[in-house]
């Protein structure tokens, strides 16, 4: 052999063990994208242990087309960017049949057109903007949708709240906050409320009191805040120094044990809309609460973690209906998805790729979550 083939056989050899992870052939290799580190890191962990624990229990029930699942877990650590290389890597270097992810909006809306250009299907647990599966034929998610979610907030401000004037408060870095602001406002207006004043900030700053301050003046009945946990905590906090003793609510956002630990009594009282409560739910939802809690030291799962271990469910299932991991017959088996049943109850995936589920509201109380509504679809 001569010397120059010999090199590139090598150098070959050197990056295929240097970061691949391709899965031996009794295994089926499956990527996951998340925010395990970072800003909106509880997100990224509790979504990844629901997952982490459908491949447990599947691989323990003998796996899916008689090989076990591959788990191959990529850390985007909550930066714009990341998702993109991370998802490039699962499908050209790991060889992943499907991917997971991500829960932030813009994260999965970055992923998804490398998805949809590579006919792998991705499933993402909790991605709530309806561009994401807009993308293409190959994107799926196994949640509702912001239309849905703001209609519901529209209607609890305006029903249970008795608001008749609403502030909206945007943070304009995230596709999430955007278009769930949009809808709220349109849902509110709709059901005869007025909106008051529109403010933005940018996700990551701290002083939020100069936007507070025109809220304050323009004198809402409530305050629509459509963002993630740790600008909800900072913005929950001003808003109390301010003197604003008008009710904030938001949406799934909100879901974190970092909203209270951050916000304390300036959270309390106030509300949010999710997609889950461990407290209602079917019999495969009390054994998911049961396997979860078993598994992480008695952790309760929040709706990242029961979307999460759904969103892995529901792509083992599609893989061992199409029979085969080839992305085109997967992506055909998961479009057909009906009354599967997971943690969340039962997950139909419809024309468009999204689920129809009912959402919860639930209140800051003494610290905790607690169950406010279930409002159905
Ligand atoms: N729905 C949010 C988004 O699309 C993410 C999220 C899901 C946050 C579930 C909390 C709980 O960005």
């Amino acid at each position: 052999m001569n010397r120059r083939i010999l090199f590139s056989l090598l150098s070959a050899l050197a990056i295929g063990f240097s970061g691949c992870q391709k899965a031996a052939t009794d295994e089926i290799a499956v990527g996951e994208f998340a925010s395990l580190t970072g800003k909106e890191a509880t997100f990224g962990i509790s979504s990844h242990e629901g997952t982490q624990l459908a491949v447990e229990e599947t691989n323990a029930g003998g796996g899916v087309l008689g090989k076990k699942i591959k788990l191959i877990t990529e850390d985007n650590q909550s930066k714009s960017g990341e998702s993109a290389n991370a998802v490039n890597k699962l499908i050209a270097k790991d060889g992943v049949v499907g991917v997971l992810g991500e829960v932030a909006s813009s994260r999965s809306m970055e992923a998804a057109p490398i998805c949809q250009s590579n006919q792998i299907p991705q499933v993402s647990p909790s991605s709530t903007n309806p561009k994401v599966t807009e993308t293409g034929d190959y994107i799926f998610r196994v949640c509702f949708i912001d239309p849905f979610q703001g209609t519901v907030m529209a209607n609890f401000a305006r029903k249970t709240l008795k608001a008749q004037k609403a502030a909206v408060f945007t943070d304009v870095k995230s596709d999430y906050s955007k278009g769930l602001a949009k809808y709220f406002k349109e849902g509110f207006i709709k059901a005869g409320g007025q909106i008051v004043v529109e403010l933005d900030y940018n996700g990551g700053d701290k002083d939020f009191k100069g936007q507070l301050t025109a809220i304050k003046s323009a004198a809402p009945d409530g305050i629509f805040l459509p963002g993630y946990y740790t600008d909800a905590a900072l913005i929950c906090i001003q808003a109390k120094e301010l003197g604003i003793s008008v009710p904030l609510f938001g949406g799934d956002g909100w879901e974190s044990d970092k909203l209270t630990e951050i916000g304390k009594e300036a959270v309390e009282g106030n509300y949010f809309s999710t997609h889950y409560t461990p407290e209602a739910g079917g019999e495969k939802g009390k054994a998911f609460v049961e396997a979860y809690k078993k598994r992480y030291n008695g952790k309760v799962p929040d709706a990242m973690a029961a979307l999460g271990y759904d969103s892995a469910m529901v792509l083992f299932d599609a893989i061992k209906r199409a029979g085969t991991t080839e992305g085109p017959k997967v992506r055909d088996a998961l479009a057909a998805t009906k009354e599967f049943e997971g943690a969340t109850g039962k997950t139909t995936l419809n024309a468009q790729r999204d689920a129809e589920k009912a959402a919860v509201i639930l209140q800051v109380k003494s610290g905790k979550f607690s169950y406010v509504e279930t409002i159905a679809p």
